[in-house]
């Protein structure tokens, strides 16, 4: 019973399996003649060698906004890179800002241990675009080459992805492991952090339910997720909310107002309306919390909530109240899911360091990790499509 339940456990998690056994050996040892990284000439760049694995250093980082589950990818990483390889870690402290600074402490066992269970990173983050930095690309060649870097390990969304990128382009060896709540990156079914985002958006319906129908009041929540209605989309649905508002479609004010008169008509006397911060109001677009731009150019989204709020009043004479959840969907532990996935992202990472798939970022596919060029990752956001519209409206009333 016991063998069963441990061969069922592990044909779920798939702790790298027999493909990280099969590992190539990595033999970078530096730098070419010419100041770029480059291998002892055993190799070429990308291509997996069937050497035997060498040690290597290997730098951290975490960039743009945090998100739980980051410190389970680094746990996983440090503690198969050492255990496994025989490697050394170095984390570089806030994000791409760091490296630019020369800022990092080592990672070892010790520091790593119990990381995986805590939200947050414990690098610290930045939104810092090297790209717009002139000399930028080079102060992080000088910075890793100082510090006798082999591989860079970067955890961020598209935003630090472009950056990974444009390092590996100029011949950097790095990979990337997909990062945000929002849940929008091209070629993976699932980034770490969404989960706990959608659970705490999720209990915040439930919640917001029992005192809107005390009061008799519409309340709306809202949540983020960018251009993205994933958080919207899974909370809304779970939560039960009356009105699912999301990014990819424009609102459509005469409808929420029907949704929401067709249920008072009915004797509900409260509606809970769910809007992802960044719907497109009409005549408005998107509601802007702060015109300064990141470093990336994206504004801060924030405010739909209480703009759809009033909107809703005016338009049923139901009184209507808004809450909006911000940072708190992406702060505290991850839940067990996150903590799972960001350990098998981590695993999966100092493998592929170790096999120099340079320039590319580990994915969810389906139940397996594997991993898909950084290019084609961000080439695009991955939104929600007809499939996803189609649970909202067939669960809505028929209006
Ligand atoms: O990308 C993750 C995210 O949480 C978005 O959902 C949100 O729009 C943004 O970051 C908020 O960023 P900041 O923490 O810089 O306000």
């Amino acid at each position: 019973m016991e063998w069963f339940i441990f061969q069922t456990l592990a044909a779920i998690v798939d702790f790298g399996g027999e493909r990280s056994r099969t590992h190539f050996g990595a033999v970078w040892s530096g730098y070419t003649v010419d100041g770029r990284f480059g291998g002892r000439g055993d190799c070429l760049r990308g291509e997996p060698n069937l050497k035997e694995s060498r040690k290597m250093k290997v730098a951290l980082l975490t960039g743009g906004g945090d998100c739980p589950g980051l410190n389970a990818v680094i746990y996983a990483a440090v503690k198969k890179g050492i255990n496994r390889y025989g490697d050394e870690f170095v984390g570089f402290l806030n994000g791409w800002r760091g490296v630019l600074d020369d800022k990092w402490i080592p990672l070892t066992l010790e520091r790593i241990d119990g990381i995986q269970l805590t939200g947050g990173t414990i690098l610290h983050s930045s939104r810092t675009n090297v790209k717009k930095i002139p000399g930028g690309i080079e102060q992080v060649e000088k910075v890793l080459k100082a510090n006798g870097i082999d591989a860079l390990i970067a955890l961020g969304g598209d935003d630090t992805q472009s950056v990974t990128l444009a390092l590996t382009e100029a011949g950097i060896p790095g990979v990337g492991v997909p990062k945000t709540i929002d849940n929008d990156i091209n070629g993976t079914d699932a980034t770490f952090g969404f989960d706990t985002a959608v659970s705490i958006a999720t209990e915040a319906v439930d919640r917001i339910r029992t005192t809107a129908d005390s009061h008799n009041r519409v309340i709306v929540i809202e949540v983020m997720g960018r251009d993205a209605g994933w958080i919207a989309y899974a909370s809304g649905v779970a939560g039960g909310a009356d009105v699912v508002l999301v990014p990819e479609k424009e609102i459509d004010i005469d409808h929420v107002a029907a949704l929401l008169k067709y249920n008072y008509d009915r004797g509900k006397t409260y509606g809970l309306v769910v809007v992802a911060e960044g719907c497109h109001l009409p005549e408005v677009g998107q509601v802007i919390g702060s015109k300064q731009l990141d470093s990336f150019g994206h504004a801060r989204l924030s405010g739909i909530g209480e703009a759809l709020a009033e909107l809703i009043e005016k338009k049923t004479g139901f009184e209507t109240r808004s809450v909006n959840l911000g940072h708190t969907q992406r702060g505290g532990s991850p839940t067990a899911y996150d903590r799972l996935l960001g350990q098998r992202y981590g695993l999966h990472a100092i493998d592929m360091v170790h096999q120099q798939k340079w320039g590319r970022i580990a994915v969810l596919k389906g139940t397996d990790i594997t991993d898909i060029t950084i290019k084609e990752a961000i080439a695009t956001n991955r939104r929600l499509d007809q499939r996803f519209f189609d649970v909202i409206s067939d669960l809505e009333a028929r209006v």
